[in-house]
């Protein structure tokens, strides 16, 4: 087994060096519990976010941390794994052809299947949610398409992300202005209240219609006993190889009910034949 070793620059103290036998148990580890791919371009990166947690947790070796991780049953050392190596970027309105076409087109086609069923529901699920900006993106525009009859229609966005750290930001709905300026300046004015430190603060009104919850798409089974009109799964996959996104996908499309949609990211595809979804436009697809 080769030695090479890899330090990521660190301020203040060196960190411990990983051997590549560490590295690949770690890289096994992530792989099976969270689904992420960790490639060798990522090597340094996550090496240098570990370094630290060996730190904060008095470890002077990979091995040594490794150990504690897959012996602790608390499950605590996971959760922390996820939140130091998930990649949480977003932001509002990110990918907007994709909003645009689930308010002009999704949205109206959805809501006329349900009625032919009689039924008043829709219920979307945003996979991966992250800090939050994509599930309150949909809400708002939700909240705006359905006007007077929201009520009615009472929108179920349920929003789950592996990440706590990501979710707590994400129920807390506070973000920097300059992040919130994203968004069409209608939407900003009437959702966003303005904080004294110059913060701002989703208003009740959108954040109580989502759900936040922690959850696991390497999970076997997925705990959703009624199908999504549509599922958001947007730049999560692209850390997945595609064996493990095609398992995802084909999950979704049981969850997905007839005519509903599913979003990816705007850098993804699902391969011909690896789906039953349907190609509605780059990154849309539907069941
Ligand atoms: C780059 S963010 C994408 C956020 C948002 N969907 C967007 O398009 O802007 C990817 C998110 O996927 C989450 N994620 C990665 N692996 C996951 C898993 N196995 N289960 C649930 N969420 C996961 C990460 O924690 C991260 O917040």
């Amino acid at each position: 087994m080769s030695t090479n070793t890899i330090t990521a620059p660190s301020v203040g103290s060196v960190g411990a060096r990983i051997s590549d036998q560490e590295f690949g148990a770690i890289r096994k580890l992530v792989y099976d519990k969270f689904g992420i791919n960790l490639t060798d371009q990522k090597k340094t990166l996550v090496v240098g976010r570990l370094q630290k947690v060996l730190r904060e947790r008095n470890f002077a070796t990979f091995k040594e941390y490794f150990n504690w991780l897959t012996t602790e049953k608390s499950g605590e050392g996971l959760d922390e794994l996820a939140n130091r190596i998930s990649t949480n970027h977003t932001f509002f309105n990110r990918e907007k052809a994709h909003f645009e076409f689930f308010s002009k087109t999704a949205l109206p086609d959805l809501m006329a299947r349900r009625q032919q069923l009689n039924q008043t529901e829709m219920r979307i699920w945003c996979a991966g949610c992250s800090s939050g900006e994509e599930p309150y993106t949909l809400m708002m525009l939700m909240m705006e398409h359905f006007g007077s009859a929201l009520n009615q229609w009472n929108p179920m966005l349920l929003a789950t992300d592996i990440s706590a750290t990501a979710l707590k930001t994400a129920m807390a709905g506070v973000y920097p202005t300059d992040k919130v300026e994203q968004l069409p300046v209608a939407l900003r004015n009437k959702y966003f209240q303005k904080q004294p430190d110059g913060t701002m603060v989703v208003k009740d009104v959108v954040r109580k219609r989502i759900f936040f919850r922690r959850h696991n798409l390497m999970d076997a089974t997925f705990p959703f006993k009624k199908q999504f009109d549509t599922v958001f799964c947007r730049n999560v996959m692209i850390y997945f190889d595609r064996e493990t996104r095609n398992t995802l996908v084909a999950k979704y499309h049981k969850h997905t009910a007839e005519g509903g949609y599913l979003f990816i990211g705007h850098s993804e595809t699902l391969g011909r034949d690896d789906s039953q979804y349907k190609y509605v436009m780059p990154a849309v697809y539907r069941k």
